[in-house]
């Protein structure tokens, strides 16, 4: 067990959130800094929690001058695919200009140790269905993947100024801790599709529904793909898995291990339908049958990801089946923090039913 200050950039959002629990869990201190931009203030409650913009060297400066970390997780960045094709700059500014600011000030802080939240969203659009390793051809086909891609590749160049990193591409990460920790996914929009397909099957108030664009239930978006139940096939990672890596990372960081990639994911696929079919089980809802609709520009049949080096170097395996991910969430989904939390969003943003 250790007491090291960890800083935690984004640590109020669905993942950072659960890092600095697993964190707090294993006897770090978590220092959370997150701007609030899309994060929720109740979701940063391990540790301390500083608010601010990761943009912002003299606020970065003084929170490590007084919390002395030894090393950085970096969370924040936006997230939303579509709207990084709408507003590209918006992208670019906060995922990589603002990273590549922080990891400086960073390194200047003498925090030279950063694990980094990639995405499987370098890849772009993989066509050959074997499982993806780290040396796959990156090629972005939207600037949210592009802006993590280029703030990885920074963070890289700062390996000759001593920052050593490890850059964790996620696949799809889905579930929430166990529900005392009371945190878990709480976007807004949802572009997800384990919270867009149980959403509508507990319960969930009219207003979320319609704000998330559900009132009309979930829609599988092709059902023509090459695969054999014609759906397609994504990998799936539950969220305290992908904690559990993190923590991998920094121990391995700070045992002194050199700038690396990780692809994390559980290595197996799952269909849509099967997605559909572990719901219908788990919820009890034998007839559920959502209609399907065209596929979606750019979106591959087939992508999973081979985790091999990360278990190798790491250690780390996933520990969560399909059906522990989805109960989670459902238990996250039904409670009334993530319904709170909803509701305060469609209050801010003046959000109607659509
Ligand atoms: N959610 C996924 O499935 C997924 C998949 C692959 C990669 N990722 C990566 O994981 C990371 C976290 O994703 P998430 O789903 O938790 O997103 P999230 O939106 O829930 O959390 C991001 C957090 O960062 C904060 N933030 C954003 N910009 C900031 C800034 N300039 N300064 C300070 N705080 C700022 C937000 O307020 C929010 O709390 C992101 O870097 C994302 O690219 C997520």
């Amino acid at each position: 067990m250790s007491s090291l200050p960890i800083l935690v950039s984004g640590g109020a959002g669905y993942i950072g959130s659960h890092a600095a629990f697993a964190l707090k869990q294993e006897g770090y201190e978590p220092v959370v800094i997150d701007n609030l931009s899309t994060g929720n203030a109740w979701a940063a409650s391990f540790g301390a929690f500083e608010e601010g913009d990761i943009g912002d060297a003299d606020f970065v400066r003084d929170v490590c001058d007084r919390y002395k970390p030894a090393a950085a997780m970096h969370f924040a960045a936006f997230i939303e695919v579509g709207e990084s094709v709408q507003n590209p700059a918006k992208y670019f500014d906060n995922n990589r200009d603002k990273a590549a600011r922080f990891f400086k000030t960073l390194n200047g802080c003498g925090v030279r140790k950063i694990v980094f939240s990639s995405t499987a969203a370098v890849y772009g659009e993989v066509k050959n269905p074997a499982p993806i390793s780290e040396l796959q051809l990156t090629r972005p086909i939207n600037p949210y993947g592009q802006s993590k891609l280029e703030a990885e590749a920074y963070l890289r160049m700062m390996d000759a100024a001593g920052t050593r990193s490890a850059s964790l591409r996620y696949f799809n990460v889905a579930g929430a801790a166990s529900a005392q920790a009371q945190i878990g996914e709480a976007h807004m929009p949802e572009s997800h599709l384990i919270p867009r397909l149980i959403l509508p099957l507990i319960q969930t108030p009219p207003d979320i529904l319609a704000a998330l664009g559900l009132a009309n239930g979930f829609t599988i978006y092709g059902n023509d793909y090459p695969t054999p139940d014609g759906t397609a096939i994504r990998d799936y990672i539950h969220v305290m898995d992908l904690a559990a890596a993190h923590i991998r990372a920094l121990d391995y960081l700070l045992k002194g291990g050199e700038t690396s990639v990780f692809n994390l994911g559980s290595g197996k696929g799952f269909s849509v339908a099967e997605i559909v079919e572990a719901a219908r089980r788990v919820l009890n809802k034998p007839t559920f049958a959502p209609p399907a609709a065209p596929r979606r520009d750019g979106d591959p049949a087939i992508l999973i990801a081979s985790s091999e080096k990360a278990a190798k170097i790491l250690g780390w395996k996933p520990t969560h089946s399909l059906t522990d991910i989805i109960r989670d969430a459902v238990n996250w989904h039904c409670s009334p923090r993530y319904r709170d939390a909803i509701q305060a969003k469609l209050g801010k943003t003046g959000r109607r039913a659509v």
